[in-house]
């Protein structure tokens, strides 16, 4: 029997090339499927290929008690090649049932990717809709650097789910790398007496009937999977405007309330400051959630309102959370190594902030890095030199001191060849071109040059990609 094998084989693989040759010459779509991750160069299978998400609806019931969720997950995309399949990355959670355009869909796991195949291929260019339903218990991921995120449960009864890098798929299913940015609708449902705040605005808090209530909220500008957010918990709620006219809203753990007035206090003159210094505020609303104490051991920039892992302890991280809605959230960065362009800038805003504000110059600040003084920063003898901010030398080091510091040193080594004027001029014309994108190193110092007519060339190979320590 051994020797018809291949005549076995034959049959499928005609059948095959059949299929094919009918897709060549008109007939049914043949897709093929979309790639499992993006390549970032430290997370590669992070984000996925053949598509482009325009819209997240989730629908998130979380019972605090018992830390259970429920979720629908309705994605919109586009579809960027012919489709057979294609994935979303989740880790955990079970999944209950796919739909794709109302058809039930198969689908499979394997690790942290979802693999769906529509009952029908997707056509290039189709606007297409995936619901995902699914449920289980959300899990905190420990990152390479050993931080947590995902999902966290807040002392106190209550939970924050946060996502840089890559936590976001611990608690909803998606196209997790911020090259693939989208508008959000964010519903979370919980039982009475407990707040539930996410990006945006808030459209409705509704009583659901049985004992739960329903906020909605609504993120209409485009946003990076890892900044999206979801708390529930027990918090004060404070509203208000800024004088030009931004909504706040405010979500601050009650035993953090009185050491988080006077920070938070600052935001709309933060706002406000911010629009001079770096162009239009990105978003429709601005705001800031206080966790209780100790929820996290970073603060993070999460879109309109940032969360803080318990009161502020300076205004500066205030308005270095702040200052990533200009820088991260609208220009986002195009992988996980450009994260100089994320944290160097905020950095270097706390910088222009004390240099406005009563405190050391910019030019104080750059000094006291090479001198080591920590009298004017207490991060002054921190490693920053270790390596060049455009080249970590891997995914443990995105968020290390040399993408922070020596990322704002590099912007002030700019400013220092270019003058204040052509440096503002600069900055301003950053975060207009790329407002609600992406961009890179590459975009960033091609920009630089171009817009300020000097040749930065000394500037990028000492600071940005050299190695060793400048001087
Ligand atoms: N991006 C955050 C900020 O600068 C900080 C942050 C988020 C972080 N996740 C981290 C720092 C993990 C260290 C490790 O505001
Ligand atoms: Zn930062």
């Amino acid at each position: 029997m051994e020797h018809r094998a291949p005549y076995r084989l034959a049959v499928p693989a005609l059948a095959a090339l059949l299929a094919l040759t009918t897709a060549c010459t008109g007939g049914p779509v043949q897709g093929r499927p979309g790639a499992s991750g993006l390549r970032d160069p430290f997370f590669p299978k992070a984000g996925n290929g053949g598509y482009d998400v325009d819209h997240y609806e989730l629908d998130l019931d979380y019972d605090p008690a018992d830390g259970q969720l429920n979720g629908t997950a309705v994605i919109t995309a586009r579809a960027r090649q012919g489709l057979s399949s294609f994935n979303l990355d989740l880790s955990g959670l079970e999944v209950e049932g796919v739909t794709v355009q109302g058809a039930d869909a198969r689908y499979n796991r394997t690790g942290n990717e979802l693999t769906v195949r529509p009952a029908v291929d997707l056509k290039q260019g189709e606007v297409f809709r995936t619901e995902v339903d699914y449920a289980g218990k959300p899990k905190t991921l420990t990152d390479v650097d050993g931080s947590k995120e995902g999902w966290i449960s807040t002392p106190g009864g209550g939970a924050v789910g946060v996502g840089e890098p890559v936590g976001s798929m611990a608690w909803f299913p998606g196209n997790h790398h911020p090259s693939d940015k989208a508008a959000y609708d964010i519903t979370l449902t919980v039982p009475h007496g407990y707040e539930a705040v996410s990006n945006g605005e808030l459209r409705s808090r509704t009583d659901t009937g049985d004992g739960r209530t329903a906020f909605a909220w609504h993120n209409p500008e485009p946003m990076a999977s890892y900044l999206a957010t979801a708390v529930v918990g027990t918090y004060q709620v404070t509203t208000g405007r800024t004088p030009s006219g931004i909504p706040l809203y405010e979500a601050v753990a009650p035993a953090e309330a009185a050491a988080s007035a006077g920070k938070l206090a600052r935001l709309p003159e933060m706002l406000e400051w911010g629009g001079r210094r770096f162009g239009p505020y990105p978003f429709g609303t601005a705001g800031a959630i206080v966790l209780p104490a100790k929820s996290l051991t970073y603060a993070l920039e999460t879109q309109t309102k940032p969360v803080f892992p318990g009161a502020p302890g300076e205004e500066e991280l205030v308005l270095h959370e702040l200052a990533h809605q200009w820088f991260g959230n609208s220009v986002s960065p195009k992988s996980w190594k450009d994260m100089w362009l994320n944290e160097g800038f905020a950095t270097y805003a706390e910088w222009l902030w004390a240099e406005d504000h009563g405190g050391p110059t910019a030019q104080r600040h750059f000094q006291a890095f090479l001198d080591g003084d920590t009298a004017v920063d207490e991060a002054a003898d921190s490693d920053w030199a270790a390596f060049p901010p455009a080249s970590p030398p891997g995914p443990a080091h995105i968020s290390a001191a040399p993408v922070y510091y020596r990322g704002a040193m590099v912007l002030h080594r700019i400013r220092q060849e270019v003058g204040d004027e052509k440096f503002f001029d600069l900055v301003r014309g950053w975060t207009a071109g790329h407002r609600h994108g992406n961009a890179d190193t590459a975009d960033f110092t091609a920009y630089a040059q171009e817009r300020t007519g000097h040749d930065l060339k000394g500037v990028w190979d000492v600071w940005l990609y050299g190695k060793g320590r400048p001087r």
